[in-house]
């Protein structure tokens, strides 16, 4: 298993290039399933949740390639696969969003049942709900869920809010599926996060007609056939987030290039109340400059365009050293707090109370030994190591290798001294899916 070795303290200046969006490029993936002719997607990060993807869709009869420019060009060359196995399926539970492609397209889809998830229960009963309501047939057995619409129905009003508001992969299922149902599908409570909207200006450009694109109401006009299209996946505003936290918490001084301020509001909003100099140029262009300990601050996590729960853990490592107390509240993952106990290994003062967190802002973190857990907890661990003092080692990198392309390439030309040691390499199911 990889570890990061980060002597911290080092102020991080420099520019660096933002990433496409891996939470656009799984679903966009997934659609590609939906076309009648191949599909030329720019700007997908090269992940292990993306390289997943691509084998759980060559599992569905795609075929993809990476070009030289980085483009992925994918063809349908057996439409009579339907079957996405829990080999894969367990490692990522972001392959769920084959479901609504697959039965949209091919009339039937069996998908393995995505397990438990470390940031807390994660279900899909909003996207079985949805697709029911298009007329598909749903049964679970075995661990797979079959679904069954041959002449899917549109023509009818379906809700997709749930207890902690929309779904964001539950969307993308039933739009993907709807678009291709006949007659007119409404879909309400849609989710409006920015990879919703990509998805679905993805599969505008392929043919399909959808109004209301960005907000909570999304009418869609079924069409008989979508074509293959060329499409670039939007910047990445988490990994664009994360790389403003490790900015501001060591006092650095970076410029994002090519990120989307616009898909930002709120984490650039806390950080400029916050004290951080947040400066937009053009085309993206997003200067970052920490200073002094920052101002404490309320955060809680909302569906978009609130604050982003997967940002949540880096703003909590830099508000470990703010100067005073702040509350993070959790309303989207109410047990999304793994990086907790860690972050207190650094010497933070935290107390959780239910699905919040007192962050009381120490002067300095501490290096020491952490473990990754999930994703963006292991953000969070990187970020405040980067910042901390003296040496921190972050086990088990395989987590941040999922979600962010060569993180540390990305910081060592910032300055940061941060250094990837390979170990044994560890079977990609050994990772709880997140
Ligand atoms: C997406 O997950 C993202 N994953 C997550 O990013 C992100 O944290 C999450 O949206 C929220 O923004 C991808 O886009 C691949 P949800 P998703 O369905 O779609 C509850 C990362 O770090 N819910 O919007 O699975 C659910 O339990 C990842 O990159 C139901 O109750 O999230 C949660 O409380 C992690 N029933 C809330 O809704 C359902 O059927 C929102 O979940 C579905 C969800």
């Amino acid at each position: 298993m990889d570890r990061f070795e980060i002597e911290g303290g080092v102020p991080l200046a420099g520019t660096v290039n933002v990433s496409g969006a891996k939470n656009a490029a799984l679903p966009i993936l997934a659609a590609s399933l939906l076309a009648d002719g191949p599909c030329r997607l720019e700007g997908v990060p090269d992940l292990r949740d993306i390289r997943t993807m691509l084998r759980i869709l060559e599992e569905l009869g795609v075929e993809s390639t990476r070009e030289e420019d980085g483009a992925i060009t994918t063809r349908v060359v057996d439409p009579t696969r339907v079957r996405a196995p829990y080999e894969l399926v367990k490692t990522m539970r972001a392959s769920i969003c084959v479901l609504g492609p697959l039965v949209g397209r091919r009339g039937r889809a069996e998908v393995s049942f995505p397990g438990g998830c470390v940031i807390g229960p994660r279900p899909v009963d909003l996207h079985l709900l949805g697709l029911e309501a298009l007329g598909v047939e749903i049964t679970v057995d075995a661990g797979y869920i079959t679904a069954e619409g041959d002449g899917l129905r549109g023509g009818g009003e379906l809700y997709l809010g749930g207890p902690y508001g929309p779904t964001v992969t539950g969307t993308a299922n039933v739009l993907s599926a709807a678009v291709l149902a006949p007659g007119t599908t409404i879909i309400q409570s849609a989710a409006c996060e920015p990879e919703v909207v990509d998805l679905a200006r993805f599969l505008v450009a392929m043919g399909a007609r959808i109004e209301g694109i960005g907000g909570p109401t999304l009418v869609v006009h079924g069409v008989e056939r979508l074509h293959g299209t060329r499409w670039r996946v939007i910047p990445d505003r988490i990994e664009a987030g994360t790389l403003a936290c490790a900015a501001a918490m060591t006092g650095g001084d970076v410029t994002l290039l090519g990120a989307d301020p616009a898909a930002m509001t709120a984490p650039l909003t806390l950080l400029s109340r916050m004290g951080v100099s947040v400066e937009r140029g053009a085309e993206g262009a997003l200067r970052i400059r920490g200073g002094l300990r920052t101002r404490p601050a309320d955060v809680v996590t909302l569906p978009y365009p609130g604050f982003p729960t997967d940002l949540q853990a880096q703003f909590m490592a830099l508000l470990c050293v703010a100067n005073g107390n702040s509350f993070v509240t959790e309303k989207i993952y109410p047990e999304r707090f793994i990086h907790v106990a860690e972050l207190q290994r650094m010497g933070a003062h935290l107390r959780k109370e239910g699905p919040t967190v007192i962050v009381q802002g120490v002067e300095r973190l501490s290096g020491c030994h952490v473990m990754a857990s999930d994703l963006r907890a292991s953000a969070a661990l990187v970020v405040a190591g980067l910042a901390a003092s003296g040496r921190t080692t972050v086990e088990r990198v395989y987590h941040i290798d999922r979600g962010y392309e060569r993180i540390e390439e990305k910081l060592m030309r910032l300055g940061a001294r941060i250094e990837r040691h390979t170990g044994v390499a560890v079977e990609a199911d050994a990772a709880l899916p997140s």
